[in-house]
């Protein structure tokens, strides 16, 4: 093992603060709300809380406590463990380096309406065709995402306390005073419109709150489980190496349980404001129809909400795209961390020298990818039956691919090869108490592993083949 003093955060703060900067970002503001009003409202909110304190709390625990105990990254904290077991760290390893090559050219296009908001355009951006043409263009998206990129490889260049960590504690309170500010002034809107219908933000909050049990069968209900356990991976950023590389950064004396309780609670946090924030705001200018999910929900859906919202929505349009910023860049940097960690591991280079070498490594291939809407550009269908570009293959292999398989072989690792025993160890360590610890054994060894096969199948379209067979 080196020798040099090893970066970390100051303490349990610093590490709660950036682990959940890692932890907020799109996939809570594009993507919950969406899964949320799809999935019967309270209904997908109550399993998914459910789910994050079994199931999620279980992957996360598993992430951190391998780094932490092993000080190591993903791509050796394997092989340190368990010698045959070296491979898992190389698959593991490819997820950030698969999504850090797309995660800037979302933060460009967020960095791109952050500018069109600042310089009063917005109401251009609500114009149909204002979206696809920026991303199709060939110069706009690049110069934007090389934008992001500086601002990100910077934070990392700067290390982990002096940059990951102090950036973590601006930003992320600021992120929440935005969303909160955002969520209130959402449920108070009242629209009427031209048949002299009244539609309120508190209807749009009953929407998205109350339970909908019509039409839930027993396979409706698997989706159901299915997506909230999938957006959890994802939400949670777990199963991608980068939760051991912030785990390695944490000191002995910190109290995991305590702390990982903490991410837990402010990544549900935020999910939860998102919809608050969002869903009123749809229902009340488009109903429950205009809910879009993903990019076009919040390119294209919210720019018309902000727009029909008039002059006061240009500010809260603003509002909006910079706190959805701060949200990128917090998980930005935490793919970049990881990549740059592991680099540093293996070639034992300094973290300076790393950080611009990944940095341009991640430009260069980040290019590619916006040019898969002009240059590139190429309609494939994906087993889930989505029509994908290039960003949106990355996407699938890393998250609804190599994520659950990932879960699986970590599961099986640590149930069954070094056994539950070595992680409690970790979580038990200078005398805390490991609260949620028969939970974890009962989940690692027996009930993760089953969902992840069955998330596995799933994603790889094993499920709809057979509904087609049996057709
Ligand atoms: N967890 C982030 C979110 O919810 C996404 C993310 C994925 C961040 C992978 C970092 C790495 O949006």
């Amino acid at each position: 093992m080196n020798t040099k003093k090893k970066s970390s955060f100051s303490g349990s703060l610093g590490f709660v603060l950036a682990a959940a900067g890692s932890a907020v970002g799109v996939g809570n503001i594009w993507r919950f709300p969406y899964l949320a009003a799809k999935d019967g409202g309270g209904l997908f909110i109550l399993i998914y809380i459910a789910l994050v304190f079994t199931f999620g709390f279980t992957l996360l625990v598993t992430d951190v406590a391998i780094g932490r105990r092993t000080k190591t990254n993903a791509l050796q904290a394997f092989g340190v463990i368990h010698p045959k077991w070296k491979f898992l760290g190389y698959i593991t390893f490819l997820v950030p380096a698969m999504i850090m090559t797309y995660y800037s050219v979302i933060g460009g296009w967020i960095a791109k309406y952050l500018f069109t908001y600042l310089t009063m355009n917005g109401q251009e951006a609500a114009q149909d065709g204002y979206f696809t043409s920026f991303i199709t263009s060939k110069a706009a998206p690049i110069v934007f995402m090389l934008l992001f990129l500086a601002v990100t490889a910077f934070v990392v260049y700067s290390g982990v306390e002096k940059g990951i960590e102090r950036f973590a504690r601006i930003v992320m309170p600021g992120l929440f005073l935005l969303i909160i500010g955002i969520a209130v002034y959402s449920l108070t809107l009242r629209v009427e419109d031209g048949n002299g219908s009244v539609r309120t933000g508190l209807q749009g909050l009953v929407v998205y709150l109350i339970p909908n049990f019509d039409g839930v069968t027993p396979s409706r209900f698997l989706e159901i489980l299915l997506d909230a356990m999938s957006q959890i991976f994802f939400s949670l950023s777990v199963s991608m190496g980068i939760m051991i590389t912030y785990g390695s950064y944490v000191k002995k004396e910190v109290n995991l349980g305590r702390s990982l309780g903490q991410i837990e609670f402010f990544d549900t946090f935020v999910a939860l404001l998102a919809g608050l924030m969002i869903i009123p705001a749809v229902y009340v200018f488009f109903g429950t129809e205009g809910m879009a999910s993903g990019p076009s929900l919040m390119f294209i859906s919210l720019p018309k909400v902000f727009a029909e919202m008039g002059a006061f929505g240009m500010i809260i349009g603003l509002v909006f795209f910079l706190m959805v910023l701060f949200a990128t860049l917090t998980s930005s940097v935490s793919i970049l961390e990881t990549l740059v960690a592991n680099c540093m591991d293996i070639f034992h280079t300094t973290r300076k020298k790393t950080s611009l070498v990944i940095g341009v490594v991640s430009a260069a291939s980040s290019v590619v990818i916006c040019m898969g809407y002009n240059v590139l550009y190429f309609e494939l269908t994906l087993p889930n039956g989505q029509t994908a570009q290039l960003l949106d293959v990355m996407d699938y292999i890393s998250n609804s691919f190599l994520m659950p398989f990932i879960s699986l072989l970590t599961c099986i690792f640590v149930g069954w090869v070094i056994k539950p025993k070595w992680i409690c160890d970790e979580m038990e360590a200078s005398g805390h108490k490991f609260g949620r610890k028969k939970l974890y054994i009962v989940m690692i060894r027996y009930v993760v592993p089953v969902m992840m096969a069955v998330l596995f199948l799933q994603s790889a379209g094993v499920f709809t083949m057979l509904k087609s067979l049996l057709r």
